[in-house]
């Protein structure tokens, strides 16, 4: 595992500049009359106007966007301060419902961070180191105190000496304390093994500047929390001097304590509607070293969906590296018993193409090809190809037809955007093709770009035209070494394999 994420974090050099871009007029530059679904690609194709600080500079109070769903779920809200002495105080709010306006209980956690290197991991993330000082805890209603007092006096006697008040601030853990009932909890801190600093300006408004910290993923699987260390980001924190101002929540967190908990608006679940066109919004990333951004089109008449995954090799979605077109068909189930505001979905996929987009990932679909994978040693650069004949890419682990059961919720941003939510991914890297294994949290919104699902003349498949693309530069590939080969391998099977994480 070691060895492969070595190599994975190696694998920044491997595409060509030049033919990437070539490449890239080619699959965006068709679409000359763009709808807004495809501008919206293309820009955050072109790097968006965001900025990456590296280091990162964290000072500074930075708060939660929205009630936040963690695997579980938990539900809750983030409020942390990091100080110019390299200490830190962390607020987490939870909270019993989904919209997060009843405060259950407040975890305040003190601390020291160092940030080391930057990630070997994840391009563009930082990693950090930290060491914690103290862990407090208030609970807000008398229920959610007993409930705990009880709990804890179970697992770690001599910390909880008599039943807890709400409104009274207890320890769970401190360096000087010699016990811990945090772990009753799964508590750890590991999100902060893993940095990104972002600033963009708003509708390029120079005083209108946001910044967003991201910080380290947490495991899907409770049990396995306290020992996974970060291979993506949760959804970014803002910084409360530079956030959003459309963001409301923002403004609550940041006044709060763990005394007075932020109570969000309290708002209806929309329906999720599964209709029209929607993109990301912004340049996604899957653990190991994978980045992309998806368009989805969803067809409610005859519950039929179509997803366009481009996949690039570094962290502002710059350089292609494939793309894949995926369509199926998808049912609607209930709401979901075990997470609140979330409705059940069952996705089918039974059509696939792909379209290699460097000269790298080209060369290494021709020499790992075999019959079950498209035409054996016809790939092209830039040319698609379909792979449905051939039941997908078993050498690269993908099989069709392909299940899965999804988790889906809507909501509308600050600026009325309607947002699709799906599950999140497995974090072993498995796929959810079993209905106990859909999600109890979710990935990075979508935005819709358009309420119809009509345009696609996508579907209708690539011209194919490769006499405008550079085959000339395939001689520096030709130069390269094995392990060349063998570090664009891994990284374009792990890309395939997760894949289904859109
Ligand atoms: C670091 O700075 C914070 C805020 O100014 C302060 O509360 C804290 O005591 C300081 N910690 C140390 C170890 O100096
Ligand atoms: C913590 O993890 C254990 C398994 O290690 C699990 O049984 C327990 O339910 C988890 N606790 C919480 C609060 O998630
Ligand atoms: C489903 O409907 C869409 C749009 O009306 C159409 O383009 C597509 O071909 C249909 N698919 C199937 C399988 O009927």
């Amino acid at each position: 595992k070691k060895w492969t994420r070595l190599l994975l974090g190696s694998s920044r050099h491997y595409s060509d500049g030049r033919s990437s871009r070539l490449s890239l007029e080619k699959t965006f530059g068709r679409y000359d009359k763009d709808s807004q679904c495809q501008r919206m690609l293309k820009h955050l194709h072109h790097g968006a106007r965001i900025t990456v600080q590296m280091p990162p500079n964290i000072e500074g109070h930075w708060v939660s966007t929205s009630c936040e769903v963690r695997p579980g779920p938990e539900f809750l809200t983030r409020s942390y301060r990091f100080y110019p002495n390299n200490t830190f105080q962390a607020h987490q709010f939870y909270y019993e419902d989904n919209h997060c306006t009843k405060p259950t209980y407040t975890l305040v956690i003190r601390g020291r961070l160092r940030l080391r290197q930057a990630s070997w991991i994840i391009r563009g993330g930082t990693e950090a180191e930290y060491h914690l000082h103290r862990v407090q805890m208030v609970c807000h209603t008398a229920t959610v105190a007993k409930e705990f007092s009880q709990r804890l006096s179970r697992s770690c006697p001599g910390a909880v000496t008599g039943p807890w008040d709400p409104s009274v601030i207890y320890e769970l853990w401190s360096e000087e304390g010699g016990y811990d009932c945090s772990k009753e909890l799964n508590f750890t801190m590991h999100e902060l093994q893993l940095l990104r600093v972002e600033k963009q300006y708003l509708h390029h408004n120079l005083d209108h500047l946001v910044e967003e910290l991201f910080l380290g993923d947490i495991h899907t699987e409770p049990s396995q929390r306290l020992y996974y260390k970060p291979s993506s980001y949760q959804i970014a924190l803002q910084n409360a001097k530079n956030h959003d101002q459309g963001c409301m929540a923002c403004r609550i967190i940041y006044r709060s304590d763990e005394f007075h908990p932020p109570i969000l608006p309290p708002q209806a679940d929309l329906t999720v509607g599964l209709y029209g066109q929607w993109v990301s919004q912004r340049c996604e990333v899957r653990p190991e070293v994978l980045f992309l951004t998806r368009h989805f089109i969803f067809h409610d008449n005859n519950h039929t969906w179509e997803g366009h995954y481009y996949h690039y090799s570094d962290p502002v979605c710059k350089h292609p590296t494939f793309t894949i077109y995926a369509r199926g068909r998808y049912s609607r189930g209930l709401h979901s018993t075990r997470v609140m505001g979330g409705t059940d979905f069952v996705f089918k996929v039974n059509h696939m193409r792909v379209t290699p987009m460097d000269l790298a990932t080209t060369s290494l679909l021709n020499v790992f090809n075999s019959n079950e994978c498209g035409v054996q040693g016809s790939w092209q650069l830039g040319v698609e190809q379909d792979v449905t004949v051939t039941n997908g890419c078993v050498a690269l682990g993908i099989r069709l037809p392909h299940t899965e059961y999804e988790l889906f919720r809507m909501e509308q941003d600050a600026h009325d955007h309607h947002l699709l939510y799906n599950g999140q991914r497995p974090s072993d890297g498995s796929s959810p093709d079993r209905p106990e294994k859909r999600a109890t949290s979710y990935q990075t919104p979508l935005v819709q770009c358009s309420s119809s699902s009509q345009l696609s003349d996508y579907s209708q498949g690539h011209d194919g035209d490769s006499a405008l693309l550079p085959h000339s530069d395939a001689t520096g590939w030709h130069r390269d070494s094995q392990k060349r080969i063998t570090v664009a391998f891994v990284a374009f099977v792990t890309s395939l394999l997760l894949f289904w994480q859109s």
